[in-house]
């Protein structure tokens, strides 16, 4: 992590970064959030971000608009070239006089921003191991909100049993992991669940599945039955920071042939050259 971190205007160390308890981010978890990729310096996909971040804000109706060159500039200084990193942006409504459930009328919000580094993830190359868990969170999860309880709670059952990701399943359809959207490879065609409030819609989501189709690999957007997902011959999960990590075994049963699949082979390939080709 650099130690030097934003806050509302000013660059300072990080242990010298404070907001007041009264915050509502504090005591509400009232705020949203985004992790932005910068490769070797390079935002990826900040106009998706930035557009995401904008609908989370309007979801909690936080009056606060930017666009994403403001952002960029704000995200500069934290930005080092040589490496990879990730942005890590959290606005909260901000500290009121006294704690109330009730928006408060006057009130700024508060805007951090730290950078860290993205270290490949261990499982990369061996796939990692998942958990189907029942979806316990909220109606709202297409809004990046920090309020992250039950994921929390979901992503530590799943490390508990020696899992690096849970998959959640609501009403007997896969939605998506913990902190990851899901894909699942059947008869060939690649899934993901469709775009709606049960999920977040992941920047790297959207990327695989325009890489998928300019490529002519068979994809779709569709409904994954908790069945469907025990028989699936490939099943990744998605984020900024993992970028797609194959599941290579879910609920102690392997997953196609227990070791990363080919399509996950070439999806992968083709993000790395499509990174590159950003560069
Ligand atoms: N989380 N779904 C959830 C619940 C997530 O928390 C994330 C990412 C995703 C994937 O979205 P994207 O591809 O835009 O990163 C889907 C971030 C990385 C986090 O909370 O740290």
């Amino acid at each position: 992590m650099s130690d030097t971190v934003y806050l509302n205007g000013d660059y300072l160390p990080l242990a010298d970064a404070k907001v007041s308890v009264l915050d509502r981010g504090f005591l509400f978890g009232d705020g949203v959030y985004e992790v932005i990729p910068a490769y070797a310096g390079r935002l990826f996909r900040l106009n998706d971000h930035i557009s995401r971040l904008n609908n989370s804000l309007r979801g909690i109706r936080i009056e606060l608009e930017k666009s994403a060159e403001d952002w960029e500039a704000i995200f500069r200084p934290l930005l080092d070239g040589s490496k990879d990193q990730y942005i890590y942006l959290q606005i909260t409504r901000g500290a009121a006089a006294k704690r109330d459930h009730g928006f408060p009328e006057q009130v700024v919000p508060t805007v951090f921003v730290m950078s860290a580094d993205i270290k490949p993830f261990p499982g990369r190359d061996t796939g990692i191991k998942a958990l189907t868990l029942e979806d316990t969170r909220w109606q709202l999860c297409n809004v990046k909100a920090i309020t992250l309880l039950a994921n929390l709670l979901l992503r530590q059952e799943a490390l508990d049993q020696d899992c690096a990701e849970a998959i959640l399943v609501r009403n007997g359809y896969v939605t998506e992991g913990a902190a990851s959207n899901v894909f699942v490879v059947i008869d060939g065609d690649l899934i993901t669940p469709p775009r709606n409030n049960e999920i977040l819609p992941g920047i790297t989501r959207d990327v695989i599945l325009e890489l998928a189709e300019a490529n002519q690999i068979p994809c779709r957007e569709d409904v994954i039955a908790l069945e469907a997902l025990q028989n699936a011959s490939e099943i990744w999960v998605t984020s900024s920071t993992r970028e797609i990590l194959p599941v290579v075994e879910v609920d102690g049963n392997a997953v196609g042939s227990g070791k990363p699949g080919p399509l996950f082979r070439n999806v992968d390939q083709l993000l790395q050259a499509y990174k590159q080709s950003l560069a």
